[in-house]
């Protein structure tokens, strides 16, 4: 093979990746101008051992006799289920936002992190009856926790985003509850009032 052959060999390939990055910026690009972005605050009141008021209960991995031990309480094997009310204020008596339902467990072999996974249903406001579903690790030492937004329905249908979260306050010591504040940024497609369509090669 002579020297000048493979050279434009080389020039040939140089070419096609220049093309196929234009092509994929290209596109990349029109995708974000399509999509609408809508930002939403509220908070979570989480509520994890008070018997008959309870919020999220451990259903597993918990030691109930070790109750005064706060440091039995957060361990890895514990799967807590959650149903917590969403609010608009910070307040607990605050008008309602929705509610928060899904799992969160302690799976971390190093730091204290739970595997958070939940569905956001709106039950106020312009987006009442939709839902977003959030999920991601949940390292406690961290001040601001970061989730993503993997999808949704209503008017949230193929919605992606993130989730900040922030705990705010903590009311009592074993008993406790806690105000979380959450911030999520969700990305829509720009039609929204989507139906699937089955794409042609499955159409009979
Ligand atoms: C706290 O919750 C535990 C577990 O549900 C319950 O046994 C205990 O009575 C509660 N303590 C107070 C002070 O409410
Ligand atoms: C449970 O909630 C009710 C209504 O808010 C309240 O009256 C009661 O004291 C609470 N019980 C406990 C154990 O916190
Ligand atoms: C649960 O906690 C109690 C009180 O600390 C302890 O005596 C007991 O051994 C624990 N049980 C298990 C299965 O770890
Ligand atoms: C949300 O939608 C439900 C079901 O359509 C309705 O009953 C409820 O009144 C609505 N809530 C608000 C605050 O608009
Ligand atoms: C969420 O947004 C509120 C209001 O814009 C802001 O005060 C707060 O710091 C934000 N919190 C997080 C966790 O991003
Ligand atoms: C969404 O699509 C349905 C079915 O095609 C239609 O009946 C409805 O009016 C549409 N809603 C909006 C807000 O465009």
């Amino acid at each position: 093979m002579s020297h000048s052959c493979s050279n434009s060999h080389i020039r040939m390939q140089l070419l096609t990746a220049i093309l196929v990055v234009f092509l994929y910026t290209s596109c990349v690009q029109r995708e974000v101008e399509s999509e609408k972005v809508v930002q939403l605050h509220w908070y979570m009141h989480d509520t994890p051992f008070n018997g008959p008021n309870a919020s999220s209960i451990p259903v597993t991995g918990y030691n109930a006799s070790d109750f005064q031990n706060e440091l039995a309480h957060f361990l890895r094997g514990q799967i807590y289920l959650f149903d917590d009310p969403l609010t608009q204020g910070p307040s607990l008596t605050s008008a309602t936002f929705g509610r928060s339902q899904g799992t969160y467990s302690y799976v971390s072999r190093e730091e204290l992190v739970s595997y958070v996974s939940y569905t956001v249903s709106i039950r106020s406001g312009e987006y009442n009856g939709s839902t977003l579903n959030i999920l991601g690790v949940n390292p406690e030492s961290k001040t601001i926790k970061e989730y993503s937004i993997v999808g949704g329905t209503g008017q949230f249908r193929r919605a992606t985003g993130n989730l900040e979260e922030e705990i705010v306050n903590v009311f009592g010591a074993f008993n406790f509850s806690a105000t979380l504040s959450e911030n999520a940024t969700i990305y829509l497609p720009e039609d929204t009032n989507f139906t699937f369509k089955k794409p042609a090669s499955l159409v009979e």
